[in-house]
């Protein structure tokens, strides 16, 4: 398959990338920015519908992973995040549909469903986002719903925790990881769950919880993925140390108060 990423050259995707790339299926990244300009990439805004016409010609599959910018301003007002996120969504889905495009996969967020106490269930329906950038997610979910039902194409929405990279334990600031998240996945686990759908002959529409610990397959319903795709995460967190509990309470309230991961 020839797979489209969009955001291909962001953090998460340089990782997702491997496990597709490994099994044989060639990926054309489509991203803003140029990245190191290797390989198939096209230069191009998703909030624009003709830049995303001309990415989607050739490719058979979609991968939705692209966000707007870190710097808050982009999470300030609905402006620029509904621009990139939910616009751009909304463009990549209906392009691939006018393609030909049957199967996609949107990297989702668990910002969805982040106003749902825990142990959160795959199926809850999303609408219970943290903040702007929650909300940008909530609406690509409906997107890729209405996508499912209204182009006959297979989506998995992969609601993803925290993306840290295992080998280096830092995150997509750079910043170390030095205690366990529950939350904590790989992007290359990631992109496994990625291909194992874009590879099987699923339809309709489907949620994924995709974290890389043990503790999430029962608090966050990652047992779900892995009997539904075969699957288990393979870069676990097991060596690094549990937080303290005190701490960790103060650390999610403060995320919360934060805009996007
Ligand atoms: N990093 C995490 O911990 C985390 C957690 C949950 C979900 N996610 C999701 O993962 C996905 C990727 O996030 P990331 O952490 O890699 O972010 P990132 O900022 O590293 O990558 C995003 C990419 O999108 C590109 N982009 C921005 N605006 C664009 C536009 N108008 N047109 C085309 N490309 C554009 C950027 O240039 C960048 O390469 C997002 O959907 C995000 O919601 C990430």
């Amino acid at each position: 398959m020839r797979i489209l990423v969009s955001g291909g050259w962001g953090f998460l995707a340089r990782g997702l990338v491997l496990p597709l790339e490994v099994a044989g299926h060639a990926v054309r990244r489509f991203d803003v920015q140029e990245g190191d300009r290797t390989g198939d990439f096209i230069r191009g805004d998703v909030a624009r519908l003709d830049d995303v016409r001309s990415a989607v010609k050739g490719c058979d599959a979609l991968i939705v992973a692209h966000m707007a910018p870190r710097s808050p301003d982009a999470y300030a007002t609905p402006e620029i995040c509904f621009d990139i996120n939910v616009r751009g969504t909304a463009n990549l889905f209906f392009a691939a549909h006018e393609h030909g495009i049957r199967r996609a996969v949107l990297i989702s967020s668990t910002a969805t469903i982040s106003g749902y106490p825990k142990p959160w269930r795959h199926d809850l329906p999303g609408d219970r986002p943290a903040g702007l950038y929650g909300l940008t997610k909530a609406c690509q979910e409906q997107i890729a719903r209405f996508a499912a039902d209204s182009y006959g194409m297979a989506v998995a929405a992969l609601r993803i925790g925290y993306v840290v990279d295992a080998d280096r334990m830092r995150d997509k600031y750079g910043r170390e990881v030095g205690e366990r998240n529950e939350m904590d996945c790989d992007r290359r686990d990631v992109g496994e769950v990625a291909r194992r759908w874009l590879e099987g002959d699923w339809r309709g529409f489907e949620i994924f919880p995709v974290m890389s610990t043990h503790e999430a397959m029962d608090s966050c319903d990652l047992r779900h993925t892995c009997q539904w795709l075969n699957w288990e995460p393979r870069y676990d967190f097991d060596r690094l140390p549990t937080p303290d509990p005190a701490k960790a309470a103060a650390r999610r309230s403060a995320k919360s108060e934060r805009t996007p991961s």
